[in-house]
């Protein structure tokens, strides 16, 4: 079994932050937000929470799918959160995009705050990813939806290196060594597993949705 290898946490110089959002994600964010609005459906006027939310990449394109879609999107990064804020303008969505730094694993806001909670490859970049699993689940209002995504540690080096060429084959020299520490930094599907049981967090489904991604999706039952 490949040891985990972590990487820092925020991506906060100014070269991983736009090294990040020069690769081309377009394929898997648009994957993300249709897999969100399946298990969902159009907004509900209220607000949609983005935990890690990088460059902003996945709000804006939830935003240009459906016109009811409100996103909190939060980061720890301050140099990421200058790239999403020119995304978010150049998109022209700052009045239904607010941006906040912020960490997930322990955010202010209310039980149930957010009709929806997404989070896109965040989890691998946190130690101990238990609290902001944890912070996903209480943060989603009744009746809402969680989608949680996140790369998966390959069982060794080979099929690690191999995933590598088959996705960032085509990226830059830095692009493919960000991929190739993100996966090795990635938890199991299993271990995924055994910390949402741990916690009594619970799931529709968690499953493997692609050779590199695990997925949890969890709609909390609406209150009587
Ligand atoms: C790999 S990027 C993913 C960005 C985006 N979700 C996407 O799918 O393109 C992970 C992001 O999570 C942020 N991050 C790491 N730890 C965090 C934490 N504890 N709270 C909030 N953001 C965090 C990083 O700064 C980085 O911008």
């Amino acid at each position: 079994m490949l040891p985990r290898v972590l990487e820092p946490e925020a991506m906060d110089t100014p070269a991983e932050a736009s090294n990040y959002d020069a690769m081309d994600h377009s394929v898997v964010n648009a994957q993300f937000v249709a897999d969100f609005r399946a298990a969902h459906g159009s907004c509900r006027r209220g607000e949609i929470l983005d935990m890690g939310t990088g460059p902003a990449r996945i709000p804006v394109a939830l935003c240009q799918a459906d016109p009811l879609a409100r996103v909190l999107a939060i980061d720890l990064a301050d140099h990421m959160l200058k790239v999403a804020h020119a995304n978010i303008q150049a998109a022209g969505l700052s009045r239904r995009i607010r941006l906040v730094r912020g960490d997930a694993k322990h955010l202010a806001q209310p039980d149930g705050a957010f009709e929806g909670v997404v989070s896109n490859t965040l989890i691998h970049h946190i130690p101990h990813p238990g609290p902001a699993l944890a912070e996903m689940a209480r943060l989603v209002a009744p009746g809402g939806t969680l989608l949680v995504r996140d790369l998966a540690r390959p069982t060794d080096l080979a099929t690690l290196t191999e995933l590598v060429k088959t996705y960032a084959g085509a990226e830059s020299p830095a692009a493919q060594a960000l991929f190739h520490a993100s996966l090795h930094a990635a938890l199991t599907i299993d271990e995924v597993r055994s910390l949402l049981n741990g916690l009594g967090l619970a799931f529709d489904s968690l499953t493997m949705t692609s050779d590199r991604h695990w997925t949890w999706l969890w709609r909390r039952p609406k209150e009587r």
